[in-house]
């Protein structure tokens, strides 16, 4: 028996991919830019067997225990095994048993099936006993279904180029961790799972009416933060990516069948937020498909911000993120 562990991160996107031009390659309709984040990840084991079998276990969040997993999730891990057989020219088969678990709490909008798929990605890729150069990994991260996997590969803040065709649509990096000091504070304020998966929504963003707006505006967008991220211009950054935010969720409750994943809680917690950048705070807050917010922020806030928020009562659980490395095997 080979075993091959793999950790990779989640991402938190400062300019979101919502929509899908095309459902089979996955590719999107704009660029987006995201950060890897060191708290929040997958840590996978690929224990390749003698047996036919193809088995997975998930152990959750502050869970003890591997629990066996089938259905929709275990069919995902199947097509990808057969999507990455075919990527990489193989000819044999080969049983396996996977152990997953996160260090966060998944299907809550902090990106577990970006580090899962990422992560598993590059372990099929080992077991077959094959390397990927990075553009090449991120592609084959892309097909897995959960496109903003491909922005798990690369190291640091990523930029995923939409790409024309199949070929064409990966991520890069566009800086190191090291790059920006900035902070992540993930404010968990429900750990249930969301009911509609992010394919669902993706393939019916264009249903509604401001879809074409956001298209327009998310690339005038892009531009900005570009600029804003050259040039460590927090101020504006934060505002960007503000903007960003609400312009998908914008989309997404107005697409048919709506998508609400806010709260009330969720929008007390943006009150707050605004109301403390009043004192000098700067924390800027970014959702995605969830309820949960992250507060972006520069290192030096991020402990102020930390504070306050664990003392709010709609906040049950924060996990603090850096910039993190791609996806890597251990
Ligand atoms: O990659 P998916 O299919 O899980 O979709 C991700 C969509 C958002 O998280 C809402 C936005 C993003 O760019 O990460």
């Amino acid at each position: 028996m080979r075993s091959i562990k793999v950790k990779s991160p989640a991402n938190i996107a400062f300019i979101k991919y919502w929509g899908q031009i095309d459902g089979d390659l996955i590719l999107p309709y704009n660029d987006s830019f995201s950060m890897n984040l060191s708290g929040c990840f997958t840590t996978i084991d690929l224990q390749v067997t003698r047996s036919k079998k193809q088995e997975l276990y998930i152990k959750n969040y502050k869970s003890k225990i591997f629990k066996k997993a089938e259905g929709p999730a275990l069919e995902k891990v199947l097509k990808l095994y057969e999507t990455t057989k075919v990527y990489v020219n193989a000819h044999t088969n080969f049983g396996f048993k996977i152990y997953s678990q996160n260090s966060f709490p998944k299907k809550a909008g902090i990106a577990s099936s970006a580090s899962f798929f990422s992560g598993l990605a590059l372990a099929f890729v080992t077991a077959f006993g094959e390397t990927l150069s990075e553009k090449d990994l991120s592609i084959l991260a892309r097909l897995s279904g959960s496109g903003s996997a491909c922005r798990s590969i690369p190291d640091g803040f990523a930029w995923w180029h939409k790409g024309q065709n199949g070929s064409s649509s990966f991520a890069e990096s566009k800086a190191p961790s090291e790059y920006w000091d900035l902070s992540d504070i993930v404010l968990i304020l429900n750990y249930d799972e969301k009911k509609v998966g992010s394919q669902e929504g993706h393939k019916n963003a264009a249903t509604s009416p401001f879809f074409q707006h956001r298209l327009a505006d998310v690339e005038k967008r892009l531009k900005d933060i570009d600029q804003a991220f050259a040039l460590k211009n927090f101020r504006q950054f934060g505002r960007l990516i503000e903007d960003e935010a609400i312009s998908m969720h914008s989309v997404m409750m107005t697409q048919r069948p709506p998508l609400y994943f806010w709260s009330g809680h969720t929008v007390e917690v943006i009150k707050k937020l605004i109301e403390l950048r009043k004192t000098g705070i700067e924390g800027y807050f970014t959702i995605d498909a969830g309820e949960n917010i992250h507060v972006i922020c520069e290192k030096h806030n991020e402990e102020e911000l930390v504070a306050y928020f664990n003392k709010q009562r709609e906040v049950k659980d924060i996990i603090v993120n850096h910039p993190a490395k791609g996806a890597r095997v251990l």
